[in-house]
């Protein structure tokens, strides 16, 4: 029989402890949650409630922690496992995506900076250029892992009050190209080079409030390696990012 060797034996480890956390986690949500709905809230006394808020919130945060841990392991079993592929239509895709992303935002929203001007749009802005019929062959849930991803971080590395994101989708001949352009917090090129290291997340004052594993860039990246494609970016601290994935046209 074959000894199981380093990666087998972590991957397996992380699985195992995210499968472990799921139900813990799913009680202390469950439970959380129905409490807060269920009861009438002037039957707490304001530290009460405010506690149940932070049970509730915290264990949210930490189930999509789980979540990416999951995915993440996932992925990288993939890469011994193999993926099966389909024709993915990317316009409704992207949009389902974004829907998503933005409703999730709600749930946990990043710092962002108080102003009185009420002159001052908030929100964020999905815009997506993408011609009607265009398609991919992919993994469908690989795909939109990546999407999901490269949008969370658009939201998430960006404290402007008005977040504009953009979605562009483009077709090269031999390649397919996605990119999701933010203005957000840009990146210093001595950190560009290291965002695709798992673990890594660029620690300073604005992003070290932000929760996450520094799991979701490498995940994209060996996303892309088993498509046989390719992930760039282009980023200006203080003025934002562009990361475009490509998909070899089949
Ligand atoms: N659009 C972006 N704008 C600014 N910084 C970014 C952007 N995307 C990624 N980064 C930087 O790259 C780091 C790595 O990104 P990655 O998605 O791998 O991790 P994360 O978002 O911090 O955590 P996780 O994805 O596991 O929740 C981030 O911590 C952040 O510092
Ligand atoms: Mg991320």
């Amino acid at each position: 029989m074959n000894e199981p060797n380093d990666i087998t034996v972590t991957s397996r480890a992380l699985s195992l402890i995210s499968h472990k956390l799921k139900t813990p986690l799913s009680i202390i949500n469950g439970y959380s949650e129905a409490i807060l709905s269920q009861a009438k809230k002037e039957k707490f006394s304001p530290f009460t409630s405010k506690a149940l808020e932070e049970i509730n919130k915290q264990g949210g945060r930490m189930s999509l922690l789980v979540d990416k841990l999951m995915a993440f392991n996932k992925v990288t079993a993939a890469q011994t496992e193999g993926i099966e592929k389909q024709t993915v239509y990317l316009k409704n895709l992207i949009k389902d995506c974004a829907a998503k992303a933005i409703a999730q935002e709600e749930e946990t929203p990043a710092p962002a900076p108080v102003t009185d001007d009420t002159s001052v749009k908030r929100g964020t802005f999905v815009e997506i250029d993408c011609p009607e019929h265009l398609s991919v062959t992919a993994n469908e849930e690989m795909l939109r892992l990546c999407i999901r991803e490269l949008l969370a971080n658009a939201i998430k590395f960006n404290n402007k009050m008005e977040k504009i994101i953009k979605v562009q989708c483009a077709n090269h001949g031999d390649t397919i190209s996605i990119s999701v352009r933010d203005y957000g917090a840009g990146i210093r090129p001595q950190d560009v080079n290291r965002i695709f290291e798992p673990f890594y997340q660029v620690d300073d004052y604005f992003t070290g409030q932000i929760s996450g594993w520094g799991l979701g860039l490498p995940m994209v990246k060996r996303i892309l390696d088993l498509h046989d494609g390719s992930i760039s970016v282009v980023s200006d601290r203080g003025l934002g990012s562009i990361f475009t994935i490509n998909f070899p046209v089949l």
